[in-house]
């Protein structure tokens, strides 16, 4: 009986490998520039990574993938890369050595959502995250940094939304205005939402069943709540974000999904039909508590993760010719099975010259050799039949030029080596 792959999941095929290579070499050469190195954590972390908080989001309460392991073990697949970086962070002291410690992850993660197009419940994040101190110019280059990352992807219909939450106080002063505009609404609300109301109304506006009741439309905004010194914070993110001259918009009502952030929050948008709510490529903001959470001392941080399905499905949109295929530099065309060997001789002589070639494995006709080398791509053809091979001779075929020469066998290697510097 053949079994499917898990719902909700996917597999990249061979055809498809060479997008999600090129995506993350974009990736490491792009944070390369900005000085910042990668970390990789476990996909699996005891729960209480994830289940810290009260005011729990629906993405740790209902989304993740939890289980017991043989020890009986507590353990989730995590749903995000942010609280895993962290946990690893406290537990390494990576505090001790250096005041702020920015990395980048690459990784998959398990949410139990509906699956969609762009939404999945296993899904790739490249994320970074930037520990260890509060400063306006750090949130700024975190979102110039996304902002430059999609830019050098080659994307152009995209949006940088950033808004803030504010300090703590501001925080809570909006939580409680939020609380008392949704009271009156209370029996109108989704059954989530009206537990929401209790523990976190904030998640309210973000609801997929009531984004359009009248109260979520007219709720306050953290904006009418910021105090002096979270405006004044806000302001000068904004101001490193002009001295860049990157473009952005403030939007008053993004408050994102997670529930660990404070002051500076922003999302980077594609305007991509067909995307539906799936077109946020990415998102992140400051978090002044999840390192204290965790065990480790009072300090401040700032992440992003873009969602790697959506920037592949956003270049696709967009026809960004950013992967190519590697084509071959030379396929051994056999007309003999008993030159088969001297084709095993000549690839592992091309191949230690760092040459990419390859043979026919299958029994195929001159025919449909002919036709899989053209399939490659192959910059040259290496045609091996009994009359040459007896002179001690190939034929190697230009593809591009048409042209064909006969050339010694043991100068094949000097030859194919020659013609690819010119
Ligand atoms: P998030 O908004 O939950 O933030 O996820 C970031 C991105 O991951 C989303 O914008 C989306 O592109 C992608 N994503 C999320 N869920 C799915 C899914 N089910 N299928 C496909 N793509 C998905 C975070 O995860 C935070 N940790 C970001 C952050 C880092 N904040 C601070 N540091």
């Amino acid at each position: 009986m053949a079994i499917n792959k898990v719902k909700g999941m996917y597999d990249v095929l061979p055809s498809e490998s060479h997008l999600w290579q090129a995506l993350e070499q974009k990736i490491r050469e792009i944070l390369g520039l900005y000085n910042i190195k990668e970390m990789r954590t476990p996909v699996m972390e005891y729960s209480d990574v994830f289940h810290r908080h009260t005011e729990l989001s629906d993405m740790v309460t209902k989304e993740t993938y939890n289980f017991d392991d043989r020890g009986n073990r507590k353990l989730t697949l995590r749903p995000e890369g942010t609280a895993g970086i962290i946990r690893s962070y406290v537990e390494n002291k990576l505090y001790a050595s250096q005041e702020l410690e920015k990395v980048y992850y690459i990784g998959p993660n398990f949410r139990y959502e509906r699956p969609q197009k762009g939404r999945y419940r296993q899904f790739y994040q490249f994320g970074v995250e930037a520990i260890g101190t509060i400063s306006p110019a750090l949130d700024a280059e975190l979102v110039i940094l996304a902002y430059d990352f999609v830019k050098r992807l080659g994307l152009k219909g995209v949006r940088v939304k950033v808004n803030s939450l504010g300090d703590d106080i501001s925080r809570e002063t909006y939580l409680e205005a939020l609380k008392k505009h949704f009271m009156p609404h209370e029996a109108e609300l989704c059954d989530d939402c009206k537990a929401r109301l209790k523990k976190n109304p904030l998640r309210i506006l973000d609801c997929k069943i009531d984004q359009n009741h009248e109260a979520v439309k007219n709720a306050p905004t953290p904006q009418d709540y910021l105090n002096k010194e979270s405006r004044d914070y806000f302001l000068k993110v904004l101001d490193h974000l002009d001295a860049a001259k990157i473009s952005y918009e403030i939007a008053p009502r993004l408050v994102r999904g997670l529930d660990y952030y404070s002051h500076t929050v922003f999302e980077v948008e594609a305007d991509i039909e067909g995307f539906g709510a799936q077109n946020v490529l990415g998102g992140g903001g400051r978090y002044e508590k999840l390192v204290s959470e965790l065990g480790g001392p009072n300090l401040g941080g700032v992440g992003f993760a873009f969602g790697m399905e959506r920037l592949l499905l956003a270049l696709e949109a967009e026809n960004v010719d950013f992967a190519k295929e590697k084509e071959l530099d030379a396929f051994v065309i056999v007309f003999d099975e008993a030159l088969k060997t001297e084709a095993t001789r000549i690839l592992y002589e091309l191949r230690t010259s760092n040459m990419i070639a390859d043979t026919n494995f299958t029994h195929k006709s001159f025919k449909g050799q002919l036709k899989q080398a053209l399939k490659f791509k192959a910059k040259y053809l290496i045609f091996l039949g009994d009359e040459e091979y007896k002179k001690g001779m190939v034929s190697i075929k230009d593809t591009k030029t048409e042209k064909q020469e006969e050339v010694l066998l043991s100068k094949v290697k000097k030859y194919l080596l020659e013609k690819m510097e010119k």
